[in-house]
């Protein structure tokens, strides 16, 4: 009985156990939601609408943006230390399902809590600043702020996350795109404040 075991173990068991773990881990869709819960729900919300305006809204965002800048954060491009503590105990096989999973969650609505301020927003959104050379954001983000692919969702963004990283663009602390931090640079810290204001209630 004993060898019979043994000899199973060496010929069998041992065998497909060394291919398992040889074989490239891919996380599933349910391993996303498992690491969503336990690791990214009390900053992000487990449907990605943070209640907590120190972190963005990532819910409904375009997958391909989220798993992108998950590699940013993992590289140093983008830095903060949060989500790069975050993201060191995951592996890079991980991005992509937990992106899909944000991706594939309803984002709920902002609110603007200043209507004047949002309305100077709406102007500079819709038509950028001629004068300083401003480009219209609605040309790249949609005036609905809905996003694509390659230029990220913002509608119903929190006001303080949204003024935080055009700050950040501004002076280069965030300079994962040229178009942004060019834009940024023209504009005043008004500019910003009132766009920030305009993008929380799209
Ligand atoms: C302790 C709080 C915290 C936790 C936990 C956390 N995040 Fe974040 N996350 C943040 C903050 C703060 C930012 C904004 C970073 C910045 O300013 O650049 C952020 C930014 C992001 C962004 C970029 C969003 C954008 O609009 O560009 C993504 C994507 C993201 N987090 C995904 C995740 C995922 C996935 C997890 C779980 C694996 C997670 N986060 C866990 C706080 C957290
Ligand atoms: C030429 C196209 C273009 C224009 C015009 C533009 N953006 Fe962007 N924006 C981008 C791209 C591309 C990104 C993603 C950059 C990255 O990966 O860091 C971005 C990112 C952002 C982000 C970060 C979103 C997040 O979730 O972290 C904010 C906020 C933003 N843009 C606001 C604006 C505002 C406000 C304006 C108008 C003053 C504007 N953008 C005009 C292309 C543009």
């Amino acid at each position: 009985m004993r060898s019979s075991f043994l000899g199973c173990l060496s010929r069998w068991i041992l065998p497909v156990l060394l291919l398992l773990s040889a074989l490239p881990f891919n996380a599933s869709a349910t391993d996303a939601r498992q690491i969503a819960t336990t690791l990214c729900a009390a900053c992000h919300g487990l449907d990605g609408n943070s209640s907590d305006p120190a972190n963005p809204k990532i819910a409904g965002m375009d997958v391909a943006y989220l798993a992108k800048q998950l590699k940013y954060f993992a590289s140093g491009e983008r830095r903060n230390e949060i989500m790069a503590g975050i993201v060191a105990t995951l592996g890079a096989a991980d991005f992509l399902p937990l992106a899909a999973y944000f991706s594939s969650q309803k984002p709920l609505p902002g609110k603007v809590k200043d209507a004047r301020l949002a309305e100077l927003g709406k102007r500079i959104y819709e038509d950028g600043n001629t004068e300083t050379g401003v480009p219209a954001c609605a040309g790249c983000h949609q005036s609905s702020g809905a996003g694509n692919a390659r230029f990220p969702r913002l509608a119903g963004q929190h006001q303080a996350y949204t003024l935080q990283q055009l700050g950040e663009y501004k002076t280069g602390r965030r300079a994962t795109d040229r178009l942004m931090v060019s834009v940024a640079q023209r504009l005043s810290t008004d500019e910003m404040k009132a766009l920030a204001e305009y993008i929380a209630g799209l």
